[in-house]
């Protein structure tokens, strides 16, 4: 190849070089041209934020409008003035408590006590304690006595039924004389003799091995007839009458005798066995 041949090839390709380097620069020119925004569209963003802005603000006052209208929308409230109470009116309410308070206690107090002595009382005609009290038939009182072992408690009564030995009726003619409704029960075999201690008033129980009574309060003895052996108490143990009609036992607790005097002791009946409550006092 000869030189010339070869400058030929050299500006050929220096042209076709240069052509791609024009080219591509208009290209980039064109493109540049493309992101670039115009003037108008620039201006017309800026319109649309502002009237965004605006619209923004305007719905932001109407809703603070409404906020405020909202509060001020207070329904009025009457408050009562304080007065002060009137003293006499309170005190004669107070007064007036208290009266009817008494007076329906009072009631109630008369009431219960009016109750409790119509259940005494009718209790007394229906046959309790303080009126006539049929024990039964007398052998039936005796055997019951018998199989207790010398001893009938009748609570009706409040009473212990135990039997009188025929062969002391003797003396105790002399003892009780003044005491028919007693000696008269005497006289049949029977006496009915008050549970309640003549010293001071304890329930007094009988004694199984001594065949006495024998009071645990204070220590007074006391036969199985109610005579006075020992202790404190100043007299035999009280008693009721007792009548036989009929073969029946009758009780009267509507009256209660005084125990026989201190030295009494028409049966002569000792200590039939160790006491249950110390030894023979002796008093
Ligand atoms: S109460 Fe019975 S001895 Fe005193």
């Amino acid at each position: 190849m000869n030189s010339t041949t070869i400058i030929t090839i050299a500006i050929a390709v220096l042209a076709v070089l240069g052509l791609g380097v024009v080219l591509t620069a208009s290209r980039r020119s064109d493109m540049g041209g493309v992101g670039v925004l115009s003037r108008e569209t620039r201006k017309r963003d800026r319109d649309a934020k502002k009237s965004s802005r605006n619209a923004r603000r305007d719905v932001e006052a109407e809703a603070s409008a409404s906020r405020s209208t909202a509060v001020a929308v207070i329904q009025p409230v009457e408050i009562e003035p304080w007065v002060l109470p009137d003293r006499e009116a309170v005190d004669e309410s107070r007064r007036a408590f208290l009266n009817r308070a008494t007076v329906t206690l009072m009631s109630a107090s008369l009431g219960g006590f009016a109750a409790a002595l119509i259940a005494f009382l009718w209790k007394g005609a229906d046959g309790g304690f303080g009126s006539k009290i049929n024990a039964g038939k007398l052998e039936e009182v005796v055997g019951k006595i018998r199989a207790n072992k010398g001893f009938l408690y009748l609570p009706e009564a409040r009473s212990w039924v135990t039997e009188y030995p025929k062969e002391a009726i003797s003396k105790a003619d002399v003892i009780y004389a003044g005491q028919a409704p007693v000696f008269s029960g005497m006289s049949s075999g029977i006496v009915a003799l008050y549970q309640k201690c003549p010293h001071l008033g304890c329930r007094v129980p009988e004694c199984k091995t001594s065949q006495w009574f024998e009071c645990p309060c204070h220590g007074s003895q006391y036969n199985r007839v109610g005579e006075k052996k020992g202790g404190p108490a100043p007299r035999g143990m009280d008693r009721f009458g007792v009548s036989v009609n009929n073969g029946m036992v009758v009780i009267d607790t509507g009256t209660v005798f005084g125990g026989p005097p201190i030295g009494t002791n028409t049966t002569g009946q000792e200590a039939e066995g160790p006491h249950c409550v110390g030894g023979t006092g002796g008093h």
